[in-house]
């Protein structure tokens, strides 16, 4: 695996940018930052590159990869038809944390839709990803790049973990900015439907169009949900993790059991709880009502707890409004138990 480091400066160091976008022009798979996670990406139009994105990341063959694009030209280039509310969403928020789900024309390979006569496309707003996806000249398929089921990618050594010797190139751009993947609203129908929160909230977009839909994470696994990745473990870190709602105390409570049953407890909390609870590790998330900062670091959090050090992770529940809803969405996915 090629590393490039681009440290702060994009403009000074494009020789590297080209080199990946060579790349990824060549059939090869090149890992990149954008502002919510890393992404592995590899030409979407064809059928063998992005077979090497799923053989890397050991993804499941039914979960659709998001076409990744520079433009709103490029991105039109991929779909059916652009319906109003989607562009009206479009105009608001790309480039940005969000992907549209949209009618496919049938441009990007059949892998990369899993077969759907959908696809997911998006327009990141990291100046490393577009100026890749300027390069390149090509529709660009990228899941988050981290092995299948772990937590996704905030950093380049996460990436490096997960997928060195398994991928062609990775782009070195620091870390990303929001912390959590974007949200993937399907805008086929008359009302759009949130598929999955991410950084732009229901809030944003309920300002802009109005009437949005929700889709519920499935509880009943024989039911197909609607984006077909939401139903596989995801964001998993290397211990049992019991999400808990309530008060410091409650959750002090939680942790003394298990540490007198000899188990050694981890402990993600705002930086107000935190501080007041006893564990044998704290990690502080960021500050109560600073959920942006709480997003930004949870990733990383559940990759830090390592196996034979914790036995158990004990997680505070956050308010789901705004980007808590994301947060509350991975966390309710990474925990073995929610204790109300
Ligand atoms: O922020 C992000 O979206 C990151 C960065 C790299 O762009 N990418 C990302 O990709 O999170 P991935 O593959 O980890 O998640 C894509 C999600 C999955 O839940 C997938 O099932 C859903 O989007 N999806 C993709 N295409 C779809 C489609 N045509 N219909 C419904 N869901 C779709
Ligand atoms: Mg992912």
């Amino acid at each position: 695996t090629v590393r490039w480091n681009l440290h702060d400066n994009v403009q000074i160091n494009n020789k590297e940018i080209r080199e990946a976008a060579e790349f990824l022009r060549n059939g090869m798979t090149v890992a990149f930052p954008t502002e919510t996670v890393y992404g592995l990406g590899a030409d979407a139009t064809s059928e063998d590159a992005v077979a090497k994105i799923f053989a890397a990341k050991g993804r499941p063959a039914d979960n659709p990869l998001i076409a990744h694009v520079a433009t709103k030209k490029q991105l039109t280039a991929l779909v059916d038809n652009l319906p109003e509310k989607a562009e009206t969403l479009m105009d608001v928020f790309s480039p940005g944390p969000i992907t549209f789900v949209l009618p496919s024309n049938g441009t990007c390979a059949d892998n990369v839709t899993a077969g759907l006569s959908t696809i997911g496309v998006r327009i990141p707003e990291h100046p490393v990803a577009l100026q890749l996806l300027r390069e390149a000249d090509i529709p660009v398929a990228a899941p988050s790049a981290n092995i299948s089921g772990k937590p996704s990618p905030t950093t380049a050594d996460h990436v490096w973990t997960d997928l060195n010797s398994k991928i062609n190139g990775l782009l070195d751009g620091g870390p990303t900015g929001v912390g959590l993947e974007s949200t993937v609203i399907d805008c086929t129908g008359e009302i759009p439907i949130i598929l999955r929160p991410g950084g732009i909230t229901l809030e944003q977009i309920e300002e802009v169009v109005g009437e949005v839909h929700v889709d519920k994470p499935q509880t009943n696994r024989t039911d197909k949900p609607k984006a077909p990745g939401m139903k596989y473990t995801h964001y998993a870190p290397e211990a049992p993790l019991w999400l808990v709602e309530g008060s410091v105390d409650k959750l002090q409570e939680i942790i003394d059991i298990e540490r007198n049953n000899g188990r050694k407890v981890g402990v993600m909390a705002s930086d107000e709880t935190a501080e007041m609870l006893r564990a044998d590790e704290k990690i502080q998330l960021g500050k109560q009502g600073n959920l942006a900062e709480v997003a930004i670091n949870l990733y990383n959090a559940l990759r830090t707890f390592k196996n034979g050090n914790i036995d158990l992770i004990i997680c505070e529940a956050f308010p789901e409004e705004n980007i808590g809803q994301a947060i509350m969405n991975r966390l309710k996915k990474a925990a073995t138990k929610y204790v109300k």
